[in-house]
């Protein structure tokens, strides 16, 4: 008989992966921050499956939105007015502190409509980003960004314009600033500043290694923005909707933004749905001017209720804070393990959205994690722990312990533990 996972390889591809050789996960159930494998059993959803299912698996309130919605009104015009569609704006409005909000489907889509509107506010065309970056998997944003990725398609690319952003970076120091926000500065004079129509940055990095900025650069890039009429647009895809501690990883810099990116989190993954936040002076000016953006499945009315859903969840069990307080806990944990192990370098993030850096490949150890019931998302050294944000402090207590027992394994395996 066909397994389901060959069944499904004849004519469903699995993205990034060579056909062949991918080797899906058989998902049969979840709940809350674990799901069940068949012929396995249950795990520990450190990825969180893509880094968005916030809330947690299977939560009962936004299920029920969702199911209301279906029953009153599944399919829908992008421009009709639904008591859905008002309310999440509403919810987002007040949540991220800007005007109005523009929902496309997916991550990708949005960061493309942002740069359409920044082209649009500004009448210049370049973008700027970080060489550490990661904004989505369409061709425009490939080609701005830095994540490998990139590169099947770098030799028919622009050259992208880059903020070198090398990590460790040295602190500032008044009257020195830090190489990322020199190198940012640099690189607006080379350009001419009148060229340029926005700097994107992601909140807090993702995969890309999760580096924590020097203190200088979100406060300069901001100084920065406003002496040339750049837009400032925050891509909070991954570490919004409370990620890192806070709603939105900005909130750490305390900085005011023109644009944000939401997505991932946004609905918790239980339906597509992303979208560009825009401040109130930009929003303002497509008060007379035609907005040149629009989708099929623009603001799709279920994934309004998934996202109507996942914000009540995340405001009701305040989820930001309690990721703040579990990601303690890993903070304490990881630093112990930074002692104990020669080959773990260090730790990186905030929240629940954390890296272990190694110094030798990770895989032995990713390995031995799933061994122990651990689904462990890592990239070349680092390994990436990132739980629904529903995770109780003694559960990331048990995950530690595993972790270390993954640790010890994994690095003798290599033959690179003391
Ligand atoms: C920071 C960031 N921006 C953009 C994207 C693209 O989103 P999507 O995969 O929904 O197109 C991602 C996805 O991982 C992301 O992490």
């Amino acid at each position: 008989m066909t397994s389901l996972i060959d069944r499904q390889r004849q004519h469903v591809m699995f993205t990034w992966s060579a056909q062949q050789r991918a080797r899906p996960l058989e998902i049969v159930g979840a709940e809350r921050a674990r799901f069940e494998v068949a012929g396995k059993g249950w795990v520990w959803d450190l990825e969180s499956q893509v880094y968005n299912v916030n809330v947690g698996h299977r939560h009962p309130h936004v299920q029920a939105r969702m199911i209301e919605q279906i029953e009153a009104l599944p399919a829908c015009a992008p421009n009709a007015a639904l008591p859905i569609r008002a309310t999440l704006g509403e919810l987002l409005a007040a949540h991220t502190g800007l005007a109005k909000a523009f929902l496309t489907t997916g991550g990708s889509e949005a960061v493309e409509n942002a740069i359409k509107i920044a082209r649009l506010v500004t009448g210049r065309s370049k973008i700027i980003a970080r060489k550490h970056s990661y904004h989505g998997a369409t061709l425009a944003v490939l080609e701005i960004a830095g994540d490998v990725r990139k590169q099947p398609f770098a030799a028919t690319m622009r050259t992208p314009l880059h903020i070198r952003d090398p990590y460790p970076c040295q602190t500032p120091s008044p009257g020195r600033p830090s190489e990322w926000l020199a190198s940012a500065r640099a690189l607006v004079q080379r350009e001419g500043g009148e060229t340029i129509a926005a700097i994107l940055l992601e909140g807090l990095t993702g995969t890309n290694g999760m580096q924590r900025p020097p203190d200088d650069f979100w406060p300069g890039i901001r100084a920065l923005c406003d002496e040339h009429g750049i837009l400032l647009i925050d891509d909070e895809i991954f570490a919004g909707f409370g990620r890192t501690g806070r709603w939105f990883a900005r909130e750490h810099w305390r900085v005011d933004v023109d644009l944000m990116v939401i997505g991932k989190g946004l609905t918790s993954g239980y339906a597509p749905l992303a979208g560009v936040m825009l401040g109130d002076a930009i929003a303002r000016r497509f008060d007379d001017e035609v907005l040149w953006c629009g989708l099929t499945h623009y603001a799709h009315p279920v994934s309004c209720a998934a996202a109507v859903g996942s914000i009540e969840v995340l405001d009701r069990e305040q989820l930001p804070r309690n990721a703040d307080r579990v990601g303690r806990v890993f903070e304490r944990r990881f630093a112990e393990l930074v002692q104990a192990h020669p080959n773990v370098a260090g730790q990186r993030g905030l929240g629940l959205m954390r890296a272990l850096e190694l110094n030798c490949n990770a895989a032995p150890v990713v390995e031995r994690a799933w061994e122990l019931g651990a689904y462990l998302p890592w990239r070349e050294r680092l390994l990436f722990v990132c739980p629904p944000l529903c995770l109780r402090e003694d559960e990331a207590e048990r995950i530690c312990d595993l972790l270390a027992e993954a640790l010890a394994d994994g690095l003798t395996v290599t033959g690179a533990s003391s």
